[in-house]
């Protein structure tokens, strides 16, 4: 039986999953996307020229492949719209190969208030979320509330609009009178609904499709799939440190109910992770590191948010919460992502445990928001020196193979690429 494999993020999102999907990409008949949305950015370089994706996966750049956006995803017309406009402009075909569940939901315009005003009556206490509308458009699918793709064939479709545009206007009144002032993409809220209902035209142009009959047809016929996460396993609604969490399940559990693949259907777990970890928004991250290592990780990494733009929290690799996704997902190869940022320093660390109130742990703890968790490091020695990706993994540096020899021993799951760089060629694989 022909099994659909499964690329998730390990850590808090922006592990490089874009650029790995479409490296993998030409082994693949299709690649399909299960959850989140436009919270999410996919960067993928080559050729000298770099396109960041939010809805559209990442299988988009290699011709003859089919693109799905899968039911368990969250669609804003007015994002999608412009990610094919840009596509277009850098000359990829956006076409009959990309295809949208009927059963996705769409992100309205006053899901995007809802965001930015719940997210500001949350005070000091914010998420830090993309403001992208991604919790309250999934509130309403929970709540039985939610407009999907396949309701704009319906003719009911503008009154379904307005009874939800009502809804939401109530709500949003409780918590700022002056709604129609509060900027969306820049635009007050009557000139983005303007913007967005011209956008709905662009997502009624493209091919509709009940995507679990699809994706099952395909596998029976000995098709290929692979299912591109987003965020990361450390945000999942159910696993991450609620509530600084997204709103969906980013685990592989997630791609089985966001495609529609039985878990007996599902093959290879790809996890995939950075050589140090990053965390954009609040919430608890044990191994941050505040002081001038943190900010050499930002800056040789460049690790400013895909989506907002906003700088990354930066700090070391964190064993504990790895093996927690590992775990979770039932990763079978990992990946390991930016390899070249750790080029120039003198000293790595990894975290082996957390050292809680005295008591040492190998598990993330369930009040990991609240309570102190003190990483207990294992120090490596830096290789300090260029990678030359000339593909083969035997002339890495003998303390790089070392910093990835623990880590697989300690996971006990083979490192099978490397990435040593943001550009496509930039891959190590073993
Ligand atoms: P995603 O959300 O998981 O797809 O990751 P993002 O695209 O948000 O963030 C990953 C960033 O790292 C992007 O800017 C990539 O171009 C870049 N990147 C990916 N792999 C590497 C790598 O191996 N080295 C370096 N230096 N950058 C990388
Ligand atoms: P990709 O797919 C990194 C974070 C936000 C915030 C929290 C909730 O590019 O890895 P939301 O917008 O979902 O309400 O935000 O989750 N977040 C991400 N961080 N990468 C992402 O996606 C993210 N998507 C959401 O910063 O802390
Ligand atoms: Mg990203």
């Amino acid at each position: 039986m022909t099994k659909a494999d499964v690329l998730l993020g390990l850590q808090w999102g922006d592990e490089g999953k874009g650029k790995i999907v479409d490296v993998l990409t030409p082994k693949y008949n299709i690649i399909a996307r299960f959850q989140g949305g436009p919270n999410a950015g996919h960067t993928i370089e080559f050729d000298n020229k770099k396109f960041i994706l939010h809805t559209i996966p990442s299988g988009i750049f290699n011709k003859n492949k089919i693109n799905v956006i899968g039911n368990g995803v969250i669609i804003d017309p007015y994002v999608i719209k412009k990610e094919i406009d840009r596509l277009v402009e850098g000359g990829i075909e956006v076409g009959d190969n990309l295809l949208v569940s009927r059963k996705s939901h769409l992100i309205l315009p006053t899901h995007r208030l809802l965001d930015a005003v719940y997210e500001k009556a949350k005070g000091d206490k914010k998420i830090g979320s993309t403001l992208k509308g991604i919790g309250p458009a999934y509130t309403d699918k929970i709540s039985r509330n939610g407009i999907r793709v396949g309701d704009m064939e319906k003719t009911g479709f503008d009154s379904a609009y307005n009874t939800s545009r009502e809804r939401h206007i109530k709500t949003l009144i409780m918590y700022e009178k002056d709604f129609n002032s509060l900027l969306i993409d820049g635009m007050p809220f009557p000139d983005y609904e303007k913007a967005w209902f011209e956008a709905l035209e662009i997502l009624r142009g493209l091919k509709r499709i009940d995507s679990e009959y699809f994706l099952n047809k395909a596998l029976d016929k000995n098709r290929t799939v692979l299912a591109e996460g987003a965020q990361g396993t450390l945000l999942d609604i159910d696993f991450g440190s609620y509530p600084f969490v997204t709103s969906s399940n980013t685990i592989t559990a997630g791609m089985c109910t966001g495609l529609g693949i039985a878990p007996a259907r599902v093959g290879k777990v790809f996890g995939i992770f950075k050589a140090y970890c990053t965390r954009v928004g609040s919430g608890p991250f044990p191994t941050e590191l505040f002081d001038d290592v943190g900010q050499r990780l930002r800056d040789i990494g460049n690790e400013y948010g895909s989506t907002t733009g906003r700088p990354r929290r930066c700090g070391w690799l964190d064993l504990p919460a790895l093996k927690y996704a590992v775990m979770l997902s039932g990763v079978n190869e990992l990946m390991m992502m930016k390899a070249d940022v750790l080029n120039p320093f003198e000293e790595l660390k990894i975290a082996v445990k957390y050292n809680i109130n005295g008591k040492l742990t190998e598990e993330v703890p369930f009040d990991e928001v609240n309570i102190n968790v003190q990483p207990v490091y294992k120090t490596f020695k830096g290789w300090q020196s260029a990678l030359d990706p000339d593909g083969n993994y035997d002339n890495l540096p003998v303390e790089l193979k070392d910093y990835i020899s623990f880590i697989e021993d300690q996971l006990n799951i083979p490192v099978k690429i490397v990435s040593v760089g943001p550009d496509r060629e930039q891959t190590i694989r073993r």
